[in-house]
């Protein structure tokens, strides 16, 4: 445990710089996987080196792929085998803490030759995976988790038998792109058309880039296709745009400290990204895009910039969730500080991330003196925050969860007094580097 203490500008000093941020976590899980399962090498350009996309990768070398880090150029280059190339593994393979290397990784072993086992961290371990495996099993894999207490739901570590896999026609209940993703890439396997429906859309990097690889995907509103048992093509070189969710941090911070301004370059603007942006909008900041554009990139990229604004509340609606899901406790730290009340309406997926973000924040926010309770339960769960012009710094927790950790230094920047945070190593699951650009802007 490392713990981080921060003194609070407590509206006396702005933030000011310009950022360029490491890649999009997201995107680079995708790159890593489809350059994998395509023949030959792809160079993925200004991947982060977090303790996820690095999981992601030592796994794929546990199946039988080459890559080589060059962390000088922050690239990566990977020696594809297609889609069936991989190797069975010599032991179970063990997943760390990353949820999106584990989901998406369970869609890939489905339709493989071979058996595997699947182990995760503490955390991982105590995440839902039937969501992922109830419409594997209906594509005829053969996985089966742990059970768990209560309610029937499976955990890891999961099995998988070798299977031919069949296309389905899926309506997905939860929003999630994960579960999205792993059903979309287990449909690479199955010989036919998988059609998936979303309840909402929710992020559409895996969409993107199997497209960039030359897969047969269509989309449409909220239904997508995808043509199975055909090989991917590299593009020989993939540019990850810089990460909204490790922007947010920053967006936040310059939105409520008075004459700040902040300019994040290359930053993904990915629309199913960008719910945070429009909240923030409409709560009053102050923020600019522009787009850039790249051959490289199998996404919408662009310049961000953000001076301080009086921010006020406003009403999250569920269908915005998704679009914003990683950024909501930061969000809920813009609201602890915004004039009036918001209301963040469906965030019962809050409960099943790396930490039960609902607790950890209110917890974090609470100790500052902040006004933030829960309304409802289960589905029609809310979180009810009046903004104060004031917080006050405090001893608070993790709960070893990056986000919440970011959020409450971003929070203890903005209060008075000093903050300290029990752990802050937590951080280096999405964004290792992120002590250090809070100080460069800080001090900048
Ligand atoms: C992710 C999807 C989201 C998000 C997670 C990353 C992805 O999870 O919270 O951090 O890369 O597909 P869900 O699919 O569980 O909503």
């Amino acid at each position: 445990m490392r713990p981080l203490k921060i003194r609070g500008l407590s509206g006396v000093r702005a933030v000011k710089g310009k950022l360029t941020l490491p890649g999009d976590k997201s995107i680079a899980h995708r790159a890593i996987i489809l350059g994998a399962l395509s023949r030959g090498r792809t160079v993925v350009r200004n991947i982060p080196a977090n303790k996820d996309c690095l999981a992601t990768l030592d796994i794929f070398r546990k199946l039988g792929i080459k890559s080589a880090r060059d962390p000088k150029n922050n690239s990566v280059s990977i020696e594809g085998k297609g889609l069936f190339g991989l190797k069975k593994p010599e032991s179970p393979l063990f997943i760390e803490e990353s949820g999106t290397t584990y989901r998406l990784l369970l869609g890939v072993l489905s339709g493989q030759k071979f058996p595997a086992r699947l182990c995760a961290g503490r955390s991982l371990s105590r995440r839902p995976m039937l969501r992922v495996i109830a419409p594997l099993r209906q594509m005829s894999a053969r996985v089966c988790g742990c059970a768990g207490r209560g309610a029937k739901e499976e955990y890891p570590p999961v099995s998988i038998k070798e299977a031919s896999l069949n296309p389905i026609t899926y309506r997905i209940p939860v929003a999630s792109a994960q579960v999205k993703s792993a059903l979309l890439l287990a449909g690479l396997y199955a010989n036919g058309v998988t059609r998936l429906t979303e309840p909402v859309r929710t992020r559409d990097h895996t969409e993107r880039m199997l497209g960039f690889f030359k897969a047969q995907i269509k989309v449409k509103g909220n239904n997508i296709s995808l043509k199975g048992a055909k090989p991917l093509v590299s593009p020989g070189e993939v540019f990850i745009p810089g990460d909204i969710s490790s922007a947010a941090f920053f967006i936040v911070l310059a939105s409520i400290l008075p004459g700040s301004r902040v300019v994040i370059e290359k930053v993904s603007l990915n629309p199913s990204r960008l719910g945070l942006i429009s909240v923030l909008k409409r709560m009053g900041a102050d923020i600019q895009l522009s787009a850039v554009s790249s051959r490289l990139s199998a996404e919408p990229m662009g310049n961000i910039t953000v001076k301080s604004g009086v921010l006020k509340g406003t009403v999250v609606k569920k269908e915005e969730i998704p679009s914003l899901i990683d950024e909501l406790p930061v969000l809920m730290v813009a609201a602890a500080f915004a004039r009036g009340k918001t209301v963040f309406n469906g965030v019962e997926e809050l409960r099943v991330k790396e930490t039960d973000r609902i607790t950890s924040m209110l917890a974090g926010l609470k100790a500052m003196g902040a006004d933030c309770r829960v309304n409802g339960v289960g589905l029609s769960e809310k979180i009810v925050i009046t903004g104060k012009e004031r917080l006050n710094g405090a001893r608070v927790k993790s709960f070893s969860d990056h986000r919440t950790a970011m959020s409450m230094a971003i929070a203890g920047l903005a209060a008075d007094g000093w903050t300290e945070i029990d752990d802050i190593n937590c951080v280096n699951k999405s964004f290792p580097g992120f002590t250090a650009v809070l100080k460069s802007l800080v001090n900048g």
